[in-house]
């Protein structure tokens, strides 16, 4: 008889290791390993390839959800049989957003189900009332139990199915809710019925407050696609991010406001970003930031003032801190702007944070009318990497963030001096370091 084949997953990281060992050789978890059967060689034998050319090509088009930035975010929709994560922290708006793509789809005449296994089937309803969303035929199951929850999904095989979430559904027989292997073993089944049955899934996952996917990430290869779903808390924009994408290019963004009636789809962010701008005061500037591949405008605001404490305060907010410091020492050692003895607070408005060093010139042209005291004039924007020498360098894909500032109207940009030639209805004002950046503002 043929030896039965195991291999040994570890339930912290999830890899494997051939044979058992008190510390798992990947992620170095004590006593994390547990043995696990592996299935058996099929009994037929060789598999027969087929011949690619022969293999049909249709099927897998997208179906629109209805909810604009989701279609957009998505290239189109929702591919029956794809299984799509939804990760972000807890009370971002996950539930809310699929809520609505349910509601939405279910209104459209599809068969949808909704495996809950956080809220009560009452609480679900509430929500939906209140964010009048039209639950139409749309079946509910609360639940926690995985086995139980796939069997329903098997039994009624819906068009689509959402499962909140994948941390808080269980199998009993594998431990506790919440594990890497119970997380693993649902969006596996989940998977499973996506693919024999037809069914767009979207899989809800949780993640901590420092951006890890704890859990989620061990499902990033199993999933079709995967969205990050963020935004600050205390605002109301929320930022849907396609960071991996089987069916369409990954890199594309959804923006939502959260409001009283649920997530509203933004289709002009940079209207909506710019909003409450108030031109003509010193310390703000508009930077054109490139969130995936759609140009955004977002106001950078900078304030400056003298310290009462014996080390000044800096603060950053939705701008990468390091940066920031880097800026303060390239204004004093090269711009002539010296902000030792000054309290300074730099952010990037309505709760985005911009990771960019393309926002780099931006921040410092902020900073420096901030400290001048000279507003930045209104058609104004600034694009461009700082070095630590003072120097502006080039950034990616200037032209598409140049004609986005354009259709806002904004009429002249700070470049860097290698920019290529400005889209139609801008000009491009060549800087080739920041003190040159800093001189027309003066
Ligand atoms: P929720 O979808 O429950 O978050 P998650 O599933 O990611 O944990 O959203 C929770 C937050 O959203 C909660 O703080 C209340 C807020 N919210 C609104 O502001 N407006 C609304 O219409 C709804 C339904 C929720
Ligand atoms: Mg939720």
């Amino acid at each position: 008889m043929a030896r039965e084949r195991t291999t040994h997953r570890c339930e912290q990281c999830g890899s494997h290791a051939p044979r058992w060992t008190g510390r798992c050789p990947h992620c170095g978890a004590w006593n994390a390993l547990r043995e696990e059967r592996l299935s058996p060689p099929p009994p037929g034998g060789m598999p027969e390839p087929v011949v690619l050319a022969a293999v049909g090509a249709q099927g897998g088009d997208p179906r629109p959800t209805g909810i604009g930035e989701l279609d957009r975010a998505l290239g189109g929709g929702l591919v029956p049989g794809s299984v799509t994560l939804v990760a972000g922290e807890p009370g971002i708006g996950k539930s809310t957003l699929l809520l609505q793509v349910a509601a939405a789809l279910a209104a459209a005449g599809a068969r949808v189900l909704l495996v809950s296994a956080e809220e009560s089937a009452e609480q679900i309803r509430r929500r939906a009332d209140r964010i009048g969303a039209p639950v139409g035929q749309m079946s509910l199951l609360a639940t926690t139990s995985l086995t139980g929850a796939a069997a329903a999904v098997a039994h009624h095989r819906p068009e689509l199915v959402v499962v909140d979430s994948v941390q808080t559904l269980a199998d009993p027989a594998l431990g506790a809710a919440g594990s890497v292997a119970q997380v693993r073993a649902c969006a596996e089944a989940f998977v499973a019925l996506a693919k024999q049955h037809d069914i767009a899934t979207l899989l809800v996952g949780h993640v901590t407050k420092e951006g890890t996917l704890a859990g989620p990430r061990v499902l990033e290869h199993l999933v079709d696609t995967v969205c990050s779903f963020e935004g600050d808390r205390h605002h109301a924009v929320r930022v849907l991010a396609v960071v991996k994408h089987r069916f369409g290019p990954s890199g594309e963004l959804g923006v939502f406001a959260m409001g009283e009636r649920g997530l509203e789809s933004v289709a002009d962010a940079s209207a909506y970003m710019l909003a409450d701008r108030r031109p003509g005061a010193p310390g703000t500037i508009v930077a054109p930031v490139l969130e995936g591949r759609r140009p955004l405008l977002v106001e950078i605001q900078a304030l400056v003032a003298r310290s009462v404490l014996g080390t000044p305060r800096r603060v950053a907010q939705g701008i990468v801190p390091g940066r920031l410091a880097l800026l303060l020492a390239v204004l004093e050692r090269h711009a002539g702007c010296a902000l030792g003895t000054m309290d300074v607070f730099a952010s990037a408005v309505g709760g985005v944070r911009v990771h960019e060093p393309a926002t780099d010139l931006a921040v410092g042209c902020a900073l420096a009318s901030a400290a001048l005291g000279i507003a930045v004039p209104d058609d104004l924007v600034a694009c461009g990497e700082v070095g630590l020498g003072g120097e502006v360098r080039q950034v990616a894909h200037l032209e598409r963030r140049l004609a986005e500032a354009a259709r806002r109207g904004f009429r002249r940009a700070l470049v860097p001096c290698g920019a290529p030639t400005a889209p139609a209805g801008i000009e491009a004002v060549r800087v080739g370091d920041l003190a040159e950046a800093v001189a027309t503002l003066r």
